[in-house]
């Protein structure tokens, strides 16, 4: 029993303690009682320092649980390999526990809180014997920030602990901004395997430690998550997915504000303006390759901000302001390339955790798409020998690496702008073979809220004047709204109302159609520059375009294809939309919103009655 005293509290717990680096009696209350529930062996308070890094990392090169990589080739840098089953976020062991299950909606797993705490009380109860328990306070955006919150997540995972020192501001300036007065949340995570057994004998640590039963919950009446049983990403950085989309959409909607799945950009024209734009898409529809584009059109620069997630909040000036409350960068390795993404490839040349590629024999990394010829021999994510006709992947199709945004090449000076960055356009994206045309300004801000509201990704390409079997994501915020998905449209549409004509606009874009021959008819990659060029001439009033039936896109001669080449036929084809094939979709649309019952906002089913009424006079 070690007793801590404190200036405002005494707190008992049966674990030996470092020295607790707050007085806040209601920190040390909770990480007191948590500690008495998990009864981990020792508790390590973080400070987020670099001795802090090295110690840890040292800690668990010895462990096997990283392996440093070659010092001349990726200095500062290490690889992980998970668990074989532990490898992605799970989604179907993801809830969110509200008291009434309407409040969850119809797209997200629900428990009442009572009944989903009495479930993870038994496994969290001793999951940390034998372990040291960290104690990690962090802020989400600038420490202090108007747009900024502030979180502490306990974890029993030391790689967990280090990632979110790169993921987010972490450590001891954002535990002094926890003070009795401000609001921050509280987040849980075990890796669920105890070292010692309830017979108090001792059982071997692994490299991974993760355990088959998992839960990540959310608990938005109360600001808590509590993640059990995996060490990957998404399940275990709980700053990421389960604070900063889950529960900040939540806080977002009672005080105001947006908490998106978005990337977060600085376009400067030619003639030296500044824009910003956020676009939000489903998971692995290139959002780290858009917010780290390389303009193909001349005299455009664009500029890094977010990859993942950006808050939205009206500022003074009552313009959208927008911050990535991150700090880094966890992105998915298979892909990445010079050919394919340079400023990615640049921005990890160190200082970089990664997690399920593969180990060149030269001490440094690879996975498929890095390089167009593979390594010879390599250790494969799984710690097998691998060579190129060994018939499997060197790498994780989900492998990532964690970086600071700091070492990206294009980081915008803006990106730790505490008050944000004023929002000019957003940008809906899925991934359709067929019928969404490459760029279409929304009608109004109540169209572009639908437009978000239908994002969708085709699983297949369909016959020409049909549409392939849609997999619908909203906002890109299907698995991540902490909500009613209908409320949150709503809410969209209250923002919109509230903003008036400061609102920025909304784009649907596409960069995956293709034509019959399965070709995609759009280069996309830094050619997207010359959409983004549209859209800004749009916001500043030089681009008429010319509205149709879904929307108003480019007229013709408008989009600047200025030196590559795009048959004229390809070029009507991109834009294309045939009235019986959209028509067919309204019928998916109607469809899709009957499971949200009489929560669907009538903004919305008015701006499916008009889009069919347009498409029917085609
Ligand atoms: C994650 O899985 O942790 C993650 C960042 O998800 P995604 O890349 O799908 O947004
Ligand atoms: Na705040
Ligand atoms: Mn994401």
């Amino acid at each position: 029993m070690t007793v801590i005293d404190t200036p405002d509290v005494t707190i008992n717990s049966a674990a030996a303690t470092g020295e607790p680096t707050t007085g806040n009696s209601e920190v040390l209350a909770w990480v007191t009682k948590i500690a008495e529930l998990t009864q981990p062996e020792y508790i390590h308070w973080c400070d987020g320092s670099q001795s802090e890094w090295s110690a840890l990392t040292e800690e668990l090169v010895a462990a096997g649980t990283l392996t440093p990589l070659n010092k001349n080739l990726r200095p500062g840098s290490f690889l992980a390999r998970s668990h074989p089953a532990d490898v992605a976020r799970v989604e179907d062991r993801t809830f969110i526990c509200t008291e009434h299950q309407a409040d969850a909606g119809p797209t997200n797993n629900w428990s009442e809180p009572a009944a989903m705490l009495e479930t993870l009380t038994p496994l969290f109860r001793g999951s940390m014997r034998g372990r040291t328990m960290y104690v990690v306070p962090f802020s989400m955006g600038p420490v202090g920030g108007p747009i900024s919150q502030l979180g502490i997540q306990i974890t029993d995972s030391p790689y967990a602990v280090l990632n979110m020192r790169i993921m987010t501001r972490m450590g001891q300036d954002a535990m002094d901004h926890i003070t009795p007065d401000t609001e921050w949340v509280r987040t849980v995570h075990s890796v669920g395997m105890p070292l010692v057994n309830d017979a108090g004998e001792s059982i071997d640590d692994v490299e991974w430690p993760c355990n088959d039963t998992k839960y990540i919950c959310q608990f938005p009446d109360t600001l808590e998550v509590w993640s059990f049983g995996s060490g990957y990403g998404g399940n275990a950085l709980l700053s990421k997915k389960c604070f900063a989309l889950r529960i900040a959409s939540v806080m977002a909607r009672k005080d105001g504000w947006l908490a998106e799945h978005m990337l977060l950009i600085k376009l400067t024209s030619p003639a030296g303006k500044d824009y910003h734009v956020a676009a939000a898409f489903p998971s692995a529809c290139g959002k780290t390759n858009l917010a780290m584009l390389r303009p193909t059109v001349p005299g455009w620069n664009v500029e890094t901000i977010g990859d993942d997630i950006a808050w939205l909040r009206p500022g003074p000036d009552g313009t959208l302001r927008a911050i990535n409350p991150e700090a880094g960068f966890f992105g998915v390795a298979p892909g990445t390339g010079y050919s394919t993404n340079p400023v990615a490839m640049d921005s990890i040349w160190g200082n970089t955790i990664f997690t399920n590629v593969a180990l060149t024999d030269e001490g440094d990394v690879w996975w498929e798409g890095m390089t167009e010829t593979p390594p010879a021999h390599a250790i494969d994510w799984e710690g097998n020998e691998w060579t190129p006709d060994s018939g499997r992947l060197a790498a994780h199709p989900n492998s990532r690496f964690t970086v600071p945004i700091t070492q990206c090449p294009t980081v915008a000076q803006e990106w730790s702008e505490s008050e944000g960055v004023p929002l000019d356009a957003i940008l809906f994206g899925g991934r359709r073979a067929t019928n969404v045309p490459l760029v279409t300004e929304s009608l109004s801000w109540e169209h572009g809220v639908f437009i978000g509201a239908t994002v969708s990704s085709e699983k297949t390409a369909a016959q020409e004047g049909t549409v392939g079997e849609l997999r619908r994501d909203p906002f890109g915020m299907l698995p991540f709204c902490g909500y009613n998905m209908a409320d949150y449209w709503s809410h969209w549409l209250e923002m919109g109302e509230s903003l008036g004509d400061k609102a920025p606009r909304i784009f649907q874009v596409n960069w995956f159609r293709k034509g019959d021959d399965g070709r995609f008819l759009w280069p996309g990659f830094g050619d997207n520059s010359r959409v983004l060029e549209w859209i800004v001439r749009r916001v500043e009033g030089e681009a008429e375009g010319q509205e149709i039936a879904v929307g108003r896109i480019p007229a013709a001669g408008e989009l600047n294809v200025e030196g590559i080449e795009i048959p004229a036929q390809d070029m009507t084809e991109l834009f294309d939309v045939n009235p019986q094939s959209w028509l067919a979709e309204c019928d998916l649309t109607d469809e899709y919103f009957a499971q949200f019952g009489d929560r669907v906002p009538a903004a919305l089913s008015e701006q499916l009655t008009g889009l069919r009424s347009r498409l029917s006079a085609m």
